[in-house]
């Protein structure tokens, strides 16, 4: 059996900045308010018509290869995580095959629909693969491009302060040194609050979840049509639904929990992590859960003051920078972990 180790890490962000107080230009909201709720200062836009979650992906891909020291046509399989993708069909990950140019054309590409815990699920199904000798090298991707899908209005408020556009790109790889690379992932999800932070307008739902099918505008007696209603539109159905306190109690509970999980389960203690990068949704949360682990400042990486919460790619962007920071050295125990929609929630261990 082989292990996987991160070969190469690479991010980009988007070049636009969006501060609080321009968002106070749109709706009811303050710097103050986000500032304390959530920690986040500003966030960075990719630019309209130039800019998608695949193009931000293939700038970090280029990085992240060049780090790993490989040809891009040694890749063996693309995984995309993106709550955000260009089309609703196909997916990200052969979108970025083809935009890298890599020859033939032929690796298999899977795009993984997490949310929050998108990176995670990715890098272990990766490691799955590399593990049982399938693969050698597999591209892990997490891109966003929330600023495309938010609702700049005040009733919308509560969500679009929070979320950011980026990408962040992991070259995994085979490796034959015991005891190093990825130790172990925990993955997890519960269907039973999937509505509690979703996104489920455009969709084929057609009205099931909902007893007044009237709400999304959906007659009984027609076929087709259905996936989005000018109803939905008007309505302001086509934006993401958060119940943010709900969200919070759960994220401080299951964060960890997981990681406590994924310590037990390698027989390692939280005294042994050097750096924890928690998903970034809030730094309250990331706050409360360092706590918890008795983590000193340096060893928890947040970026969430400059960038937002990213979704997929916020794992992936922090570990980017905290490695680029010269705070990650070989031998050093990473933790990554994360919480988001579905619910779905996840660990990594990983020994650089
Ligand atoms: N600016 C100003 N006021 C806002 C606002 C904004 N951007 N968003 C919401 N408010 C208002 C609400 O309308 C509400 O007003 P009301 O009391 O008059 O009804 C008030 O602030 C409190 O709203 P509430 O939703 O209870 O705030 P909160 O303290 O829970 O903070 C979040 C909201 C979203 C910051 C917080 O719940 C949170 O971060 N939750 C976790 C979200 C998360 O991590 N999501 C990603 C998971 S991966």
């Amino acid at each position: 059996m082989y292990s996987s180790k991160i070969a190469g890490i690479g991010h980009y962000v988007p070049q636009q900045v969006v501060t609080n107080n321009d968002l106070s230009r749109y709706m009811d909201t303050t710097d103050e308010w986000v500032q304390e709720r959530t920690g986040i200062k500003e966030r960075r836009y990719g630019l309209r018509h130039k800019e998608t979650t695949t193009t931000m992906a293939v700038e970090a891909a280029k990085i992240a290869i060049e780090r790993a020291g490989i040809d891009k046509n040694e890749l063996d399989f693309i995984i995309f995580a993106t709550l955000s993708p260009d089309y609703y069909f196909p997916g990200c990950g052969v979108l970025l095959q083809r935009a890298l140019g890599i020859s033939g054309n032929t690796c298999g590409a899977l795009d993984i629909r997490n949310q929050c815990s998108g990176f995670i699920y990715a890098l272990s199904v990766a490691d799955q693969f590399i593990r049982t000798g399938m693969y050698k090298n597999i591209l892990v991707v997490g891109s966003e491009m929330h600023s495309m899908g938010l609702d700049f209005s005040t009733r919308g408020r509560n969500v679009t302060v929070i979320f950011g556009d980026g990408a962040g790109v992991a070259v995994l790889q085979a490796s034959d040194r015991e005891g190093s690379g990825v130790l172990t992932t925990k993955l997890h999800a519960d269907g039973t609050h999937a509505e509690m932070l979703s996104f489920i307008s455009p969709g084929c739902h057609g009205g099931y979840h909902d007893e007044d099918k009237e709400k999304f505008g959906f007659p009984d007696d027609e076929y087709g049509g259905l996936f989005i209603t000018q109803k939905m539109i008007d309505d302001h159905l086509t934006y993401p639904f958060m119940d943010g306190q709900f969200v919070f109690k759960m994220a401080v509970q299951k964060f960890p929990e997981v990681i406590n999980e994924a310590l037990e389960s390698v027989g390692l203690k939280k005294e042994d992590i050097n750096m924890l990068i928690p998903h970034q949704a809030n730094l309250r949360i990331s706050q409360f859960v360092q706590r918890v682990l008795g983590l000193r400042d340096d060893q928890v990486w947040n970026n969430i003051q400059k960038y937002g919460n990213t979704t997929a790619a916020s794992i992936p962007i922090a570990l980017s920078e905290a490695w680029e920071a010269g705070k990650i050295k070989e031998g050093d125990l990473v933790c990554l972990a994360a919480f988001g929609s579905g619910f779905t929630w996840g660990s990594a261990l990983i020994r650089w």
